[in-house]
Parts: C-alpha cells; sequence; structure tokens
C-alpha cells in the first residue's frame, strides 16, 4: 500500500480576460480540482496553479469601449473569476496573471533563449492594416464577400455559408469590422516560431511512455496529433505589431509577444509566485532533469497549443516538459451549444446563486471520463441524479442511522460490529485501491458508478435488517448499537471516496462524526466505540424550481448584455441608393414548411419555402441559431429573384432575411400577423 511521495504540479488552462466564468470553463476546472484534491488525499505533494490569461487584441479593445485601462479591466475581472471559482471549492495553490512581472521575464527569457537556438526567424509580410484605427487587423476583425460562392458579411479566415477558407486577401470588398473602412495591405516585419524544426521531437515524443508509463496524450489526441503533422508543421507567427496589449519583443522597437506566446509560459509564472510566496525551489520543478510531474488539463480546442508549441517552445528554451496532457470535451446543456437565448449560456455565478456548487461537482464527476468527447449537462437528468444517487442512496445511509445513536445511545458507537456488519465493511474497504485507479486515470464517471454500487449494498443491508424494527425491541438494543455503528462507518467510508469531489460536505461529515480531516489511507481503519455529534441535515434535495429559475434568469439577462455589445458594433449604413435600385430586390413573405439538417454542413438548414406560387428550396447558415422544429410553420421574408446559388449541398434559390452578428446571434424576420406566403415586401 505504501508509495513514494509524488511532487505533482498541476494547470488547468488559464482563463480568458474579457468575460465570466461559465458551466463550460467549469467542466475543466472542477475535473482539475477533483484530481488535485484525490492526489492530496492520497498524501502526495501536489501543487495546482491557474490564473488569467490577460493579453491580447480582444482586452484591449474591450478596455477602451469600457473607458479604463487594459491593467484595471484585467484586475476587476481576475477578482470575479476568483469569487467565482472559490465559489465552486475549486482549491488553488496560486491564482496569477499572464500581466505579471514573473511572466514578462520568464516570457522574454524563453524568446531570447530560442533565437539563440535559431528558431526565431524574422520575415516581412503583408497584411491588412485599418488606417482609421491605425492597426493591423487579424482575420477575425475583417469581413468581406466569401471569393468562392460570394455570401455576404464573412470573416477573414473562412466562409460559414459554403464552409471554404481562405486568406483575408481573398475577400472580395474587405471591410474593418473596428471602424468601417477599407483596410489596405502594409508591409510589417514579423517573428516566427520555426516549428518545422521541431518536427521530428516532437513525433518522437508524442510516442514515447514518460515516467508515469504512458504516453503525454491519449489516444485519441494523438489521432489529432497524426493528422496535424500529416498537413505539416507552418511556421507560428509569434509576433503583432503595436498597439498590443502584451510584452514586448526584447531588442524590437513597437513588436509584442502573441498573447498565445506568453499564456502557457503563464504557468510558470504562477507556479514561480507560488514559489517566492512560499520558499518551493522552481528549478526544481522545470529544469530537464527535473523528477517532479507536470500535468496540464485542457480543452480539445486548445491542444494544438499544448501538443506543439508548448512542448517544443519549452525543448528549445531547455526547460523540462509536460508527463500528461488531460484533454477534455465540450460541455452541452441539454444536448445542444451553450445558448444564451435559451437561458443556457449559464455562469458560474448564477448557477452558485440558485444551486449548491457541489452537486454541479458530482454531476461532471458522474459524467467525465478519460475521451475527449463532450459532455451534456441534462438538466432533468442533473435534478434525478442529485436527488436519487447523492441524497437517494448515499446521504441516505446516514440519515437512518445516525438519529438512533444519539437518541438511543447518547451519540456513542458500539466498540465492535456484528459479523454481517464487519463483511459490508470489508467490502466496501477493499474498494479503495480500486477506486483511487479510477481518480488517478480520470475516469471519475467510473469511480461514482462503483461508489454508488457501494451504496446500495449498504441500502439494501439496512432495509434487510430494519433498524427501525429493532428499536422497537427492548432484547435487540445491542444489535441495533452495533448496526447503526456499521451502517455509519459504511457511510463513512463512502464518504472518503467521494471527498476529491465534494469537499464541503466531507468537511459536514467529518464534524458530525467528530473526526480529524479524512484521508484516503483512513479506509483502511474503523470507528468504533467513539462518541459522534447528534446528526444535523447534511444535503438537501434539488427543487426542480431552482434549475428553472437559473435558466430563467440567464435567459433574462441576455438582451441588455447583448444590447451593450452590439451599440458598439453596429455597422455603418451603406451608400444611399434610389428607389429604383430597392425596387430590384423583390422581397416575398414565405412560410417555412420544412426545415432540415444537411449532412456535412456545420452551419446550414435547408429550408422548403411556400412562397404563394410555388416552393423554393433555400440553404439558410442559421443551423447554430435555430433548431430545424422551431422554424416549421413560421412566416419570414426572403429574396425571391436573387440569381440561384449552386452549392456543395444542392441549388439554393433564394435567402432568407436575418440579422445578427452570426452564429448563435442570429435572429430571422418574421411578418407582423396576416401577411400571407407570396405578397410582396415594398
Ligand atoms: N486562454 C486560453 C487558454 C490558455 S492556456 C495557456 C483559453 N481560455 S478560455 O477561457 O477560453 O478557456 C479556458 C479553458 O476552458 C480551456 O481549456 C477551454 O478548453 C475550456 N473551455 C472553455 N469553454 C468550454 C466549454 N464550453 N466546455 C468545456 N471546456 C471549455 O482557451
Ligand atoms: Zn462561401
Amino acid at each position: 500500500m505504501t508509495q513514494a511521495v509524488r511532487k505533482i504540479l498541476v494547470t488547468s488552462g488559464l482563463l480568458y480576460a474579457n468575460g465570466p466564468i461559465h458551466l463550460g470553463h467549469l467542466v475543466e476546472t472542477i475535473q482539475t480540482d477533483i484530481w488535485v484534491r484525490f492526489q492530496r488525499l492520497r498524501g502526495h505533494n501536489c501543487y495546482y496553479v491557474c490564473g488569467d490569461d490577460t493579453h491580447g487584441t480582444p482586452v484591449m479593445l474591450r478596455a477602451v469601449q469600457e473607458g479604463v485601462s487594459p491593467e484595471a479591466l484585467i484586475q476587476r475581472v481576475q477578482a470575479e473569476h476568483q469569487a467565482d471559482f472559490h465559489s465552486f471549492h475549486i482549491q488553488f495553490d496560486n491564482y496569477h496573471s499572464t500581466h505579471s512581472e514573473e511572466n514578462r521575464e520568464l516570457t522574454q527569457d524563453i524568446y531570447r533563449r530560442l533565437k539563440a537556438a535559431g528558431l526565431i526567424e524574422v520575415r516581412t509580410i503583408e497584411q491588412y492594416f485599418d488606417p482609421q484605427k491605425e492597426m493591423f487587423l487579424s482575420d477575425r476583425f475583417i469581413r468581406g464577400e466569401c471569393p468562392r460562392c460570394h455570401a455576404a458579411d464573412q470573416y477573414g479566415d473562412a466562409c460559414e455559408v459554403c464552409g471554404a477558407t481562405y486568406d483575408p486577401t481573398d475577400l472580395i470588398n474587405p471591410v474593418s469590422t473596428l471602424s468601417g473602412d477599407t483596410p489596405i495591405l502594409k508591409e510589417s516585419e514579423h517573428h516566427f516560431f520555426r516549428l518545422g524544426e521541431a518536427e521530428d521531437y516532437l513525433r518522437k515524443r508524442m510516442q514515447q511512455k514518460t515516467r508515469l508509463g504512458d504516453t503525454v496524450l491519449q489516444s485519441d489526441s494523438i489521432n489529432k496529433l497524426e493528422e496535424w503533422f500529416e498537413a505539416g508543421l507552418r511556421d507560428w507567427d509569434i509576433s503583432r505589431d503595436a498597439p498590443y496589449f502584451g510584452f514586448e519583443i526584447p531588442d524590437a522597437p513597437g513588436k509584442y509577444l502573441y498573447v498565445w506566446f506568453d499564456a502557457p509560459i503563464g504557468y510558470m509564472a504562477s507556479f514561480k509566485n507560488l514559489c517566492e510566496r512560499k520558499g518551493l525551489d522552481f528549478n526544481a520543478f522545470w529544469k530537464p532533469d527535473s523528477d517532479a510531474e507536470l500535468h496540464h488539463f485542457i480543452g480539445k480546442d486548445i491542444l494544438y497549443f499544448h501538443a506543439l508549441f508548448w512542448p517544443a517552445v519549452l525543448h528549445f528554451a531547455d526547460y523540462r516538459t509536460p508527463d500528461r496532457l488531460h484533454v477534455h470535451g465540450f460541455l452541452t446543456v441539454d444536448g445542444q451549444k451553450m445558448s444564451k437565448s435559451r437561458g443556457t449560456y449559464i455562469t458560474a455565478s448564477s448557477f452558485a446563486e440558485h444551486l449548491s456548487p457541489e452537486y454541479l461537482r458530482y454531476y461532471y464527476a458522474a459524467k467525465l471520463n478519460d475521451r475527449t468527447e463532450d459532455i451534456d449537462l441534462n438538466l432533468d437528468d442533473f435534478i434525478a441524479r442529485v436527488n436519487s444517487n447523492l441524497i437517494g442512496k448515499y446521504i441516505n445511509i446516514a440519515s437512518r442511522s445516525a438519529g438512533f445513536i444519539s437518541k438511543k445511545f447518547e451519540g456513542r458507537l458500539a466498540k465492535e460490529f456484528d459479523a454481517e456488519g464487519q463483511t459490508l465493511v470489508t467490502t466496501l474497504q477493499q474498494a479503495a485501491d480500486d477506486i483511487a485507479e479510477l481518480y488517478e486515470t480520470r475516469r471519475y464517471s467510473e469511480a461514482v458508478r462503483k461508489i454508488m454500487a457501494l451504496a446500495d449494498q449498504a441500502n439494501e443491508y439496512i432495509n434487510a435488517t430494519k433498524p427501525w424494527e429493532l428499536a422497537k425491541d427492548p432484547q435487540q438494543t445491542y444489535r441495533l448499537q452495533q448496526l447503526c455503528t456499521s451502517n455509519i462507518n459504511l457511510f463513512r467510508l463512502l464518504t472518503i471516496y467521494l471527498k476529491p469531489i465534494l469537499p464541503q460536505l466531507a468537511q459536514r461529515v467529518e464534524t458530525f462524526l467528530n473526526i480529524e480531516p479524512l484521508e484516503w489511507s483512513h479506509s483502511q481503519q474503523v470507528l468504533t466505540g467513539c462518541q459522534i455529534n447528534p446528526y444535523e441535515h447534511l444535503a438537501t434535495r434539488i427543487d426542480p424550481k431552482q434549475v428553472k429559475a437559473m435558466t430563467d434568469a440567464n435567459a433574462a439577462n441576455t438582451p441588455t448584455q447583448q444590447a451593450t455589445t452590439q451599440d458598439k458594433n453596429i455597422d455603418p449604413v451603406a451608400d444611399t441608393i434610389g428607389i429604383d435600385d430597392f425596387s430590384k430586390i423583390d422581397l416575398r413573405i414565405a412560410r417555412i414548411i420544412k426545415a432540415e439538417h444537411v449532412e456535412g454542413a456545420d452551419k446550414l438548414l435547408q429550408l422548403t419555402l411556400d412562397i404563394g406560387n410555388g416552393t423554393r428550396n433555400v440553404f439558410a447558415g442559421i443551423k447554430q441559431a435555430y433548431r430545424p422544429e422551431q422554424l416549421e410553420g413560421k412566416l419570414t421574408v426572403m429574396v425571391a429573384n436573387l440569381a440561384p446559388r449552386k452549392m456543395r449541398f444542392g441549388v439554393s434559390e433564394g435567402m432568407v432575411l436575418a440579422a445578427g452578428p452570426g452564429g448563435e446571434e442570429l435572429w430571422i424576420l418574421a411578418p407582423d400577423e396576416g401577411a400571407q406566403p407570396g405578397m410582396r415586401v415594398k
């Protein structure tokens, strides 16, 4: 049973400093925190560091919008993030910021080391520039007509209608979304990290087993890497021109390091800050000969950075590399992407206002595994699992036995179990190693299933022995005390196994049982002959009304949030036209008689429209905003005389009118009541 004490450093992805924590982020931090707490319960030296990812254009622009300095903005956001994580019992050893002195020093030093190793190349490139804002524009700040399907208003890197990918210079009539002006092409020097140089190293590393006896990545992520190797590793542009909120590149005035260059170094900076405060040895964790483990928990969307750039940067800058990347999928709510309009874009703070954060921890644990598949928060299932498993099975064991101990035995447990009780206690004790292995390998859902199966056994035993009957028979007093004592012990063992998931509940149990904080090894001991405290209610069931109130509150929040962000992003009004120009466009009322998914299309729905004198087939890029069943039967407005367009999935015979920035935030037009299919809009 004895295992050497491991030195472990754990991180989860640094949070962008431009928005609140939501339930998606919590899939990651809760999962990490469970793992970290488990390691600590096992007696290992496990440090958990995280922080905010503060640099880059979005933070800079948002600060301008709010009329504050970026420093003030990120400080406020960091305080909010920390408060949210605290309420979900995320136990960081340090929560830091990428905008810190530690990070500046480390980042600039690593840049210099990479340069000395010949891995940085400086090249001049041509890029769009907004002459009014005097800024180079990244792809997301340029929109224009798709060069392939001619859909209007597409991003600088990809068309949401036909799925084409291209360079921003391929867009027809490009417009800067920052000013509405036409961007101009301008030359600038950029610094590139030559990732290709690291290919051999990275390929080898992917196959190798680390000291933990396994590869760094789980197999589904290795497959992803293989695809990227096949496609070829491109040099990585790590510089940005002023104005930029970030760190300056050493010896290159006016040039800044791209946010993704300094972000993962933020892990080191956060740990360095901890070392300085706690007198720990930074090098013992970060030098190539370190005997400490390094684990990163990340979402699948940031795998490229963590599996390719990051180890390459570390390796060539003479630091150790991660032992394990724990990659998870994305959160869906009720089977769909989180949506502001449906009220399922749930912030951490609003969840905590309506429901116990530990219930979310329990639900996520009950669903998480070691693969990268997405995880669904089904709100009905959430209520059912918490109520019937956590409360109905686990808590129930204590509530059915504790009362007798305080009422009949003045809080004293029996000195020993009876034979049957002993057998069951032993069964639960023997599960400790298996459950530990499931936590260790991030198979939490299996761990929870196993623990609940043990709770089932305990409940069956209680049902069979009926303590409430024994309590009526004075002859059976000692047997009752023995039974309740073994039941309390079963409950105590289950509490140890659930403690990584439910730290606060476990603390209440410790108070109730009058014991020291439980550790994993305590599972091999029992609690007999001692005094426990009177049973107080440990947890309550979820009332479905609480969940409803939460989604209502989140849906109600949406319009104001959108109004404030959109006011600032109103497209400029186009050039004046005459009525003749307008009347060239034949707009008709149309009824959506059928709406269907299109196989292989991420953005499109196929609509069949009734326009009075026949039907039209239209592909509309509104899949993220509407489910087909929400549309069928609705009236809308279509452009009826648009030239038919051949698309990858068929011919589109017109276009429905919609407003909004795109993605989920798109609203189709609807006429007032009384309008009939076929009527012309004038
Ligand atoms: N700042 C970068 C990470 C830099 S790490 C050096 C970032 N920030 S984030 O705030 O967008 O996301 C933080 C973490 O939360 C990422 O690992 C991301 O994958 C995860 N998630 C963000 N939204 C998520 C869901 N909806 N579902 C599950 N995880 C999600 O990325
Ligand atoms: Zn297109």
